[in-house]
């Protein structure tokens, strides 16, 4: 398994395997992997014949303020880590790399309607720098197929909908959430959580599953539902940054209608914000 910094070497690589007639698929990440990456990679092992991991903190997705400097970089680690789960070749560029003429000015991809609200309305900007960033990626690898996790809901109906929008020949895969024993959603981020915050955070997943039992139970007062969700969360010592219910699709709120679900939240935990999500059929 190669480590590739360049684009020119990844074509050159990329070509020869096309060439061998391989099936190319595309696991883009930020690095600092963990068991849902590494069932990212899996699933495109079973599907595809040559597996491309990249690995970039792409700095156009991160606003003032956030942890683009702190994000966790663990090249190494990973490279150990994609070596036994089976990947073929992983991309690291550097931003220079990716951005040579700096990102101020750099073409961006916005996808409108789906960025809007949840994430979108908390991270100004964010959606534009992830659609840019993994259709540069989509576009530098041309992969077949390219798999993306159901944790980040939102991230993954907004590049399905700029693959369609755009025409892109590749198939996106969604994988489900890969979970902590206490149903905490695996992240980068949760190595931010002291050792308290941790045993808290598995509250956002509780609350999730209870809102999605109630209304499985006939609940079908939502606002009520979700305040007093909101409550919870509180006193159990998380602070919402929001919680809504969606339909799974479009992501627009939820209507008499509605019985493709998403319950989506985003939430601190001290100063780290978590997001998950739970997605159910209305019985
Ligand atoms: P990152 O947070 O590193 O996540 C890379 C991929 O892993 C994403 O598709 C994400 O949804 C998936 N993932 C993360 N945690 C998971 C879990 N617990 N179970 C299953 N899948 C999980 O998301 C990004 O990077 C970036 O925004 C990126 C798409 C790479 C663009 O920069």
């Amino acid at each position: 398994m190669n480590t590739l910094h360049s684009i020119a070497q990844l074509r050159a690589a990329l070509s020869r395997a096309r060439q061998d007639g391989k099936r190319i698929g595309l696991v883009p990440t930020m690095g600092n992997l963990h068991a849902g990456h590494i069932t990212l990679v899996e699933k495109a092992r079973q599907r595809t014949d040559f597996v491309v991991v990249s690995i970039f903190v792409n700095p156009l997705q991160f606003a003032a303020g956030e942890d683009l400097e702190s994000y966790p970089r663990t090249l190494e680690a990973d490279q150990r880590k994609l070596l036994d789960a089976g990947a073929h070749l992983v991309f690291a560029p550097n931003v220079k790399e990716m951005y040579p003429r700096g990102m101020d000015g750099h073409t961006r991809i916005s996808v409108p309607v789906v960025s809007e609200g949840l994430c979108g309305a908390s991270r100004p900007g964010h959606f534009e720098g992830v659609a840019t960033v993994v259709s540069k990626l989509l576009n530098i690898v041309q992969p077949d197929l390219a798999v993306f996790g159901q944790k980040d809901f939102q991230q993954l109906a907004v590049i399905r909908k700029m693959a369609q929008d755009l025409c892109l020949p590749v198939q996106i895969m969604g994988e489900p959430t890969v979970r902590a024993e206490d149903g905490l959603a695996l992240s980068s981020r949760n190595g931010y959580l002291s050792e308290a915050e941790r045993q808290l955070a598995p509250q956002l997943y509780k609350t999730l599953q209870s809102i999605a039992s109630e209304i499985q139970s006939g609940q079908r007062d939502y606002p009520a539902l979700i305040e007093r969700a909101r409550q919870q969360l509180e006193t159990h010592g998380l602070r919402a940054d929001y919680l809504d219910l969606r339909d799974a699709i479009s992501l627009e709120p939820v209507n008499a209608q509605t019985t493709d679900m998403v319950v989506l939240a985003a939430a601190y935990v001290g100063k780290t914000r978590l997001i998950d999500n739970l997605h159910f059929e209305l019985k």
